[in-house]
């Protein structure tokens, strides 16, 4: 692996952690923040991720030890754009059940990077007053060049659904592939280069940052253990450039600023506030082994809470390769009516309870008490088949963003990218009754 690729172990969320780029052994000043010459003569800049009063154990800052100060930059200009907006108002609100196509990628004769492709398909609340969660999609096929992004706005948890992001940030690099996560939380700049068509989901939140779920009586260890969350190493550039570009996403707008040399100049780092990766496939799933069907927070990778216990602003779910034993039961999910609203998207395979029409790079949005549940084709199927021990999703992966927020869907989601599948209703229209008060079988 090249300097800059490795990658440790993110022992735990809210532990401190060091980092210095091996080219200067060092680098940390010992013994406190901010001496009045850093070694290398380095500038020392503090990045806060909560109030500075936070309670101790959700306090989260880092210390970044860089060439230069980030306060380097000409003055902040507007970035017109319709992709990316924060303006639930422009469309009104639709109830309806929606099932997208798989969103559209650029073709070969154009050339769009991850900041330019970025679509926001719904959301709620504003960033203005820290309340709030937006879901993009990303569709893109080249490389920024000379270009970050930060998010002054919230924190993103990004999904790549196809095509490898290849992430500088200034804490390091990072891979992430298909069917692996990671975040990249408010104010940390980042570069993203791919390999060609590259696609996925973003979760926005506005609110806080997440955090491993509780487990309750499960106990120390399942769903997403901390060890397997990995956060990158030290690495840095001293490079000089006629015009680095630094987009700021503010209270839903883009603003872009001129700088003359690389941002990505931080040598070395201590903290708890950093961005972080983690594989989908080291999820410990846990499930039921007896009968019914649990409620799918069993499958929580990430959460932000909101204010009230138990009811996360939004929570990052996945449904992943399992077996599934319960007897004397519906295995799919069950019918329902939630109170939360439920997006969801396919990374690969076909999802369970919807073989047709919901496919990878394609979403689905279920509102707030919006009826939805298994198709025809998977209610007759699950409700007749012979009952043994069976594999689940081997070679898929669905996941769901869900939020206790009731959002709203833009007009690019509703109506311009023109990949909303209108027929999706349809696939509930012939479930049949099958009602007799005159059998009680079971
Ligand atoms: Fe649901």
């Amino acid at each position: 692996m090249a300097d800059g690729d490795q990658l440790k172990y993110l022992s735990g969320f809210g532990n401190e952690f060091t980092s210095e780029d091996p080219r200067c052994p060092g680098a940390l000043p010992q013994g406190q923040n901010n001496p009045q010459k850093c070694p290398y003569e380095l500038y020392a800049e503090q990045l806060s991720g909560t109030a500075f009063t936070a309670p101790r154990h959700e306090n989260k800052r880092s210390w970044l030890y860089r060439i230069r100060p980030s306060v380097i930059h000409l003055p902040f200009e507007r970035v017109t754009s319709t992709r990316l907006v924060q303006k639930w108002s422009e469309n009104p609100p639709n109830p309806n059940q929606m099932r997208w196509l798989p969103f559209k990628l650029p073709g070969d004769d154009e050339k769009v990077d991850f900041v330019d492709g970025l679509y926001t398909v719904c959301g709620a609340g504003h960033p203005s007053t820290r309340s709030g969660v937006a879901v993009h999609v990303f569709l893109c096929n080249t490389s920024m060049e000379d270009k970050c992004f930060y998010n002054s706005d919230g924190d993103f948890l990004i999904v790549p659904q196809e095509g490898t992001l290849n992430i500088t940030t200034e804490f390091g690099k990072m891979k992430v592939a298909p069917n692996e996560i990671c975040v990249i939380q408010l104010g940390m700049r980042f570069s993203v280069a791919v390999s060609g068509p590259t696609r996925g989901y973003i979760l926005e939140v506005f609110d806080g940052h997440f955090q491993l779920p509780n487990l309750g009586p499960i106990g120390a260890n399942g769903l997403a253990n901390p060890r397997d969350f990995l956060t990158p190493v030290a690495w840095y550039e001293d490079r000089d450039v006629d015009s680095f570009k630094v987009v700021s996403k503010f209270q839903g707008h883009l603003f872009q600023a001129e700088q003359g040399h690389s941002p990505f100049d931080v040598v070395a780092w201590h903290g708890n506030y950093v961005p972080y990766k983690y594989n989908l496939a080291n999820f410990m799933v846990i499930n039921a082994v007896e009968f019914d069907h649990c409620d799918p927070s069993i499958f929580t990778v990430l959460t932000c809470p909101s204010a009230r216990p138990g009811t996360a602003i939004a929570d990052f779910v996945i449904f992943p390769p399992r077996w599934a034993v319960q007897e004397h039961t519906f295995r799919p999910p069950y019918y329902h009516r939630n109170c939360m609203s439920e997006f969801m998207g396919l990374i690969h395979g076909r999802y369970e309870a919807k073989e047709e029409g919901f496919l990878p790079g394609g979403a689905s949005l279920h509102s707030t008490m919006t009826p939805h549940g298994p198709d025809t084709l998977c209610f007759e199927g699950a409700s007749n088949a012979e009952l043994q021990p069976a594999r689940l999703a081997d070679g898929t992966q669905a996941f769901m963003f869900e939020s206790s927020l009731s959002l709203t869907v833009t007009t690019w989601g509703e109506e311009t990218c023109h990949r909303l599948d209108h027929s999706y209703y349809q696939c509930w229209q012939t479930l049949k009754k099958h009602f007799n008060p005159a059998r009680k079988n079971q």
